[in-house]
């Protein structure tokens, strides 16, 4: 089965309406062989999509439509401002704000309501790799997040060990090859052989320019979750190009 790479960036809680700009950059960068994706903070969401010439998405939805939750916007509001998709589960959700699997399977749920793809994300702590439980903890919000519908034309799960986010420190190639095999055997178990081969898995965590190439490359890994370094267009067109 051939997965087109997916190389998408999350701004997280960064950016301003001058550092658009940088989306010029990153648009003149792109590869006709390379999906490219943003996830921008809510504000920026309709000025972003406005000048991108990739898709922009959320950093998060509501899996409501609407109603009293302070603070929050729901999968409708997004794709009003001009989202194409939202990143659903991201850790520093899941921790910081105690989402359960239970959440982000409602969430992603409600963007495929509305006809938006999802970023699902999944990984484990520093603790749980080192007791030799990543494998487990990992496969076990596989199967507790997965919404119903999945399929690999709106969904793409990331794999981001904590321990790996923002740290400079990434994972082996080894181990993310390990852990995308055992993701992708869970998703065959759930969903049937080609289904299950057709969802992308991208790897997060301290994706640089450096290390690209090689997570790029490696077995079962579809794309990439680009934080700190898809801010600017100088640290993220090249990781586009790695994917090539
Ligand atoms: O979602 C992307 C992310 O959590 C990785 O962040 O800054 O380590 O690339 P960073």
């Amino acid at each position: 089965m051939m997965r087109r790479k997916l190389v998408a960036g999350n701004w997280k809680m960064n950016g301003s309406l001058a550092g658009l700009a940088e989306l010029d950059g990153i648009g003149a960068a792109l590869d006709p062989r390379i999906d490219v994706a943003i996830a921008v903070p809510a504000t920026l969401i309709a000025p972003a999509a406005a000048r991108a010439a990739f898709p922009i998405g959320a950093e998060d939805v509501h899996s409501a439509d609407s109603g009293a939750h302070t603070g929050c916007i729901s999968a409708a509001m997004a794709k009003e401002a001009g989202a194409a998709f939202s990143i659903v589960g991201h850790s520093e959700r899941r921790h910081g704000q105690c989402e359960s699997d239970a959440d982000v399977k409602a969430k992603a749920e409600a963007l495929r309501r509305h006809g938006m793809n999802a970023i699902l994300c999944v990984g484990e702590t520093l603790d749980e790799r080192e007791a030799g439980r990543a494998v487990a903890v990992v496969t076990a919000q596989v199967r507790a997040s997965l919404p119903e519908g999945a399929a690999g034309d709106w969904l793409a799960i990331a794999y981001e060990p904590i321990w790996a986010i923002g740290t400079g420190r990434t994972a082996t190639v080894e181990d993310v090859e390990a852990m995308h095999g055992a993701i992708r055997a869970t998703l065959v178990e759930l969903l049937g052989a080609e289904p299950g081969a057709a969802v992308r898995l991208l790897y997060g965590g301290s994706v640089t320019a450096d290390n690209a190439a090689a997570l790029l490359h490696a077995r079962d890994v579809d794309g990439a979750l680009v934080g700190g370094a898809s801010l600017t267009a100088a640290k993220f067109a090249p990781i586009i190009a790695a994917g090539a």
